[in-house]
């Protein structure tokens, strides 16, 4: 058996078995189309909105929505409820130590939480952050503590369709010319695995590596967002030849051997839930300690419940295991290659996380000031039941003068929360997005209507331009009639 698990078929075709059983289910409905149309009105056209009860296919995010093991669920039993100096904790901390090589940790309710902590901590009015690129919850805590981020990706990260195996790497003299510029003003640098807002790309090792370097010589700490690590493992080891023979415990290890602070979401890596700063420098850890009873919690538990706290020691170690790990990617990539064979513009090489859709290639009618990505995600919820999410111009900001800070691409993000769907779920899903790309011409724009000043794609609520909506739900039931 390969490393994917990925199997031929005697036809040929290659497809990602599963490696797990599924024992416990929970039920899912699909309302008919006209009911789809009722309740994207009622959500204001944002798919964050609309609740469970509405959706078939939960792709919104693979945020705290994983399946769990059994072994997960085993060890939850056995939590040790206390305030302070539980032994949930100490299993926890042992668990960080070996798969991510840090001592220190202080646990945190989620991954923005971390960033809260790290960013009041580290960042002042008028400092300026390198990173890879930006995360919408880590944008925000840099700049309400005053500070800007400057995004330093490779030439062609960016483009929608590569071959670029590493979209995700820094480029290392913009890196140097920012700090030679910048010089104390640069408190942080920042490297996130498996970038997730240009399509779940990873870095290599090789870069990161070389990022460590510039950090060392400049004297300024390396921060690692790993909430998706366990995927850019994946990828390195896939895809880089260093790695090829290594373990995916032991290129864990050597990415964290790199960054001097670790934080995650292990609402990601690790299904549960929380999160955690973890580093191996004594005073990084003093330096922002003492928020953590302040924000989250005592420092045995951070705002986590101690079943939590089990679930994501367990989840960690189960990070080492290849097939735990590539299993979303693996998905990721047959879809990917099905939506390509129908010419349907997705982002590429497949990366973690989810699958890209390109909604200004596949809307290339509807202007971007009209956000063709939330256009594109509520369509899709029309005709399928499947809930995707924006990561376009309705994720991103406006300047100062009230205009849309157009985002460097519109994506609809269908995620694969792990272990998940079966693969005639995502055979559903290529399906409808197929049909939905023969009709696209029907498909219009969208417009605010109510828009919160901060994460306005959150709660904010836009209608239809048109009537495109209306329209296409009659297209929808002409070809399929009674079927939902
Ligand atoms: N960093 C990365 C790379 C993330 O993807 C996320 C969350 C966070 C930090 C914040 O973690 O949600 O636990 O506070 N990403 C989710 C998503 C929300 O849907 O992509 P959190």
């Amino acid at each position: 058996m390969n490393a994917t698990q990925t199997v031929r078929f005697f036809s040929g075709e290659n497809i990602p078995l599963e490696m797990h059983k599924v024992r416990v289910v929970q039920k899912l409905f699909l309302p008919p189309v006209e009911e789809r149309l009722e309740a994207i009105r009622r959500a204001g056209f944002n798919t964050f909105l609309l609740s469970t009860r509405e959706v078939y296919l939960d792709m919104l995010t693979d945020s705290g929505t994983n399946a769990m093991s059994d072994a997960q669920m085993g060890a939850m039993m056995q939590a040790d409820d206390a305030y302070a100096g539980s032994q949930s904790f100490a299993r926890m901390q042992k668990a960080i130590e070996d798969v991510l090589g840090k001592r220190h940790v202080l646990p945190v309710h989620q991954g923005r939480a971390a960033e809260n902590i790290i960013a009041q901590s580290y960042v002042k009015p008028g400092n300026v952050v390198p990173m890879n690129y930006h995360f919408t919850t880590t944008l925000a805590h840099i700049q309400v503590n005053g500070g800007k981020i400057v995004e330093l990706l490779c030439d062609g990260a960016l483009d929608i369709t590569s071959d670029n195996p590493f979209k995700g790497n820094m480029d290392i003299a913009k890196l140097r010319a920012v700090i030679a510029r910048e010089g104390q003003n640069v408190p942080l640098i920042r490297m996130e695995a498996s970038t997730n807002l240009i399509g779940g790309q990873p870095f290599s090792l090789a870069n990161l590596r070389q990022v460590r370097q510039v950090a060392s010589e400049a004297g300024i700490p390396l921060v690692l967002d790993a909430s998706l690590i366990g995927e850019n493992a994946f990828f390195i080891k896939q895809r880089e030849d260093e790695f090829k023979q290594a373990s995916i415990a032991d290129i864990l290890l050597e990415m964290c051997a790199q960054a001097d602070i670790v934080y995650f979401s292990s609402r990601k890596v690790s299904s549960s839930r929380g999160g955690a700063i973890c580093t191996n420098r004594g005073e990084l850890f003093d330096a922002m300690k003492a928020l953590v009873p302040l924000y989250e919690g005592f420092l045995t538990y951070g705002g986590m419940s101690v079943r939590e706290i089990e679930a994501m020691a367990v989840g960690l170690r189960e990070t080492t295991d290849e097939a735990v790990i590539g299993q979303s990617p693996s998905f990721i990539r047959y879809l990917v290659e099905r939506l390509q064979a129908h010419r349907i513009p997705v982002v590429t090489p497949a990366g973690g996380l989810g699958c890209h859709v390109d909604a200004m290639g596949f809307l290339p009618h509807v202007p971007q000031q009209q956000y063709p990505a939330g256009a594109l995600a509520a369509a899709f919820y029309l005709i399928s039941g499947v809930r995707g999410m924006e990561r376009g111009t309705v994720s991103s900001i406006r300047d100062e003068n009230g205009n849309d800070v157009l985002a460097d691409a519109e994506l609809l993000r269908l995620a694969f929360p792990r272990r998940v769907f079966t693969l005639s779920q995502v055979n559903y899903v290529e399906d409808r997005l197929h049909w939905l790309h023969t009709r696209r011409e029907l498909v219009g724009g969208l417009r605010f209507v109510e828009e919160p000043a901060v994460l306005r794609f959150f709660m904010g609520r836009l209608e239809a331009t048109s009537d495109w909506p209306q329209r296409l739900m009659t297209a929808f039931r002409a070809d399929f009639g009674d079927s939902l």
